[in-house]
This record gives structure tokens, sequence and C-alpha cells, in this order.
């Protein structure tokens, strides 16, 4: 390997530029040449690409977004739009390429080294924690970090009220940050995807919550989540069938994509960018590095698409008993 691509694609997430930055110098350091692309795929198909220098990612392992920018490429899905990519690469000196992104990107870094001999490799960008072979996912602490702090300040004007809060948070369909992030601020209610508790448990819970003595609510509501046909109108139902409630409801939105990395952030791009290299470079392709039990790992591009990681059920379990 003499020559790598470089590129982020899908919603962008906290951490992507240490991921960025890790990879760069650890192409410096084994003596590698690192084209950075922008705006994902598109980039590789229109041929919009710098080369990367070590000097060309200071500063940036504390900055939110992606300095390459991101896309979700309309032109990469069809089958020209990979041909152009491919014969840009190869005119360009590309031995393989680096996808930082969710599981989005993978299929179609998976497709593109199927139809064409380019070994890729994985690193997993995305706040949803949704991808299977990794415990965690670069940005997602930083987005748990930003909902608990949202959360907190609701809670002071919800008790200051009386009031009964419906926050949803991001995650498409996977429950990781409204589970975590519900049970990091203490919420009385977490719906997720994973586990329908259907509108009458939530209701008899909340009256339960009432009885005993809470005069406010939080309740986390994952975007995934179907107990409503949405966010407001499941907090306008649960508003007419208990109106000792006054319901409102936030959207947290794209506030959880923003941000400076936390320091897990920051410590995890950095391992998995130097050991995307470090794998290239011991042969591997077509792989996600990921991170299982502090340990660094490689699996199967095409294993990652069965479906995200299992919820952790013992999560709900606590915030049951906690939210008494
Ligand atoms: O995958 C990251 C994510 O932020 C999801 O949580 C959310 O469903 C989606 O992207 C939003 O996408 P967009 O930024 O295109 O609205």
């Amino acid at each position: 390997i003499k020559k790598i691509g470089v590129m982020t694609s899908g919603g962008d997430a906290p951490g992507m530029n240490a991921a960025i930055r890790a990879v760069v110098r650890a192409c410096a350091y084994y003596d590698i040449k690192c084209l950075g692309f922008y705006r994902g795929y598109q980039g590789i198909i229109e041929n919009d690409y710098e080369e990367m220098s070590p000097r060309s990612v200071k500063n940036i392992i504390n900055k939110g977004g992606t300095i390459l920018k991101s896309a979700r490429s309309k032109d990469f899905r069809t089958k020209e739009g990979r041909q152009k990519a491919y014969d840009n690469l190869k005119e360009a000196k590309v031995d393989a390429l680096v996808l930082i992104g969710g599981d989005g990107t993978f299929t179609g870094g998976l497709i593109f080294s199927q139809e064409y001999d380019i070994p890729v490799v994985g690193i997993p960008g995305t706040i949803d924690n949704d991808i299977r072979g990794t415990q965690f996912t670069i940005g997602y602490d930083t987005a748990l970090n930003t909902v608990v702090e949202a959360v907190d300040k609701i809670r002071d004007t919800a008790s200051s009220h009386n009031r009964l809060f419906f926050i949803e948070v991001m995650g498409r369909d996977a429950g990781f940050i409204a589970l975590n992030s519900g049970v990091g601020a203490g919420a009385e209610e977490i719906l997720i995807p994973e586990e329908n508790i259907g509108l009458d448990t939530l209701l008899e819970s909340l009256k339960r919550s009432r009885r005993s003595g809470k005069t406010s609510s939080i309740v986390i509501v994952a975007e995934g989540d179907k107990t409503g046909e949405n966010v407001f109108e499941l907090a306008e139902e649960v508003g007419k069938r208990l109106p000792e409630y006054e319901a409102k409801v936030t959207v947290i939105g794209h506030l959880q994509r923003g941000g400076s990395p936390s320091c897990f952030d920051r410590v995890l791009a950095s391992r998995l960018g130097v050991k995307a290299i470090e794998f290239l470079l011991d042969g591997k392709r077509d792989i996600m590095v990921g991170i299982e039990n502090n340990i660094i790992t490689a699996s199967d591009i095409d294993a990652i698409k069965t479906g995200h990681h299992d919820i952790n059920r013992e999560l709900l379990r606590i915030s049951d008993i906690l939210s008494i």
C-alpha cells in the first residue's frame, strides 16, 4: 500500500476530525501518501481531493463536524457513478480507501469493493451507535453528553412549572441514544423502538409517578419509537388522557450532531484511525475497525450489515427501578 484515500460520508459526528487526523498521521508515520476526498463518495466521483500531510490536520482533534465535509451521494448508488469513482481512484493511484461513516457508508463501500479490486476499511462514525461489530461508534459519547446537558436544563423548567416533557432524541431506528441518555439524565420514562411498551403502560406509569408525589416528569423518546404517530401526537394524546399534566415537547435535533468531541470520542477516533491503517498494512481488506471490551477489532464489513448490536436491556430495568 503506497497511497490511500480517506473520506467522511453520511451524517457527520463529533470526532470525525480526530479520526481523519489519526488516519493522516498514521499514513505519514508509515510512509503512505494520503488523499482526502471531499463530500464522501461524491468527491471521488468529482475528483475533488487534496493531498493531506500531518500539518493539514493540525488543531482539528477538538473540532466538531468534518473538515472533509460529508454527503449522502446519489450518484454513487448508480453503476456509472461507481465506475467513474473507480476510474478516478486508479488515475490517482489510490490503493485502498478508508471510509469514516455509518452503515450507509459501509454498504456503499462493500458494493464498491465487490465490483472493483479496491480494498476498503471502515471506521464507524455516527452518533447513533447502531453498528454491529463495535461497542461504540465515534460521536455517540459526545451526543449522549449533549443530550444529558439539554435534558438537565429542561428539567429545571419542567419542575418549576409542574410539567410533563416529551424530549425527542436522534438515533434513526435505534434506541441507544435514548436509553443511555435517559438513564444518565434520570428520565421517568424512556421510549425506544426495541421495546415498545405501548401507550397504556406509559399512561399507567405516569399516573403512578403522579401518585407517588412527582409533580413533573421527563419522557425521552427515540425518534424511531412507534408509541405515537410522532412525538407531538404522542404528547397531545397523553395530555388529553392525563389532563392533570401539562404536556410539552422538545426535539433536540441536530444539536446532537455538533460540538467539540468528548475525550472518549477523541481517544476512540485516534485508536481506530491508527488501527485502520495498520490493518491495511497487515493485508486485511473489506473490514471495519471497532472496539469490543477495550480491544480494537476488525470485523468483516459484510457481517456488520446484519443489523445493529443489541441494546442493553439491563439499563431498561435499572431505569424502571430508579424512576420509582
Ligand atoms: O445517522 C445520524 C442521524 O443524525 C440520525 O440520528 C438521524 O435520523 C439522521 O442522521 C438525520 O439525518 P439528516 O441530517 O440528513 O437530517
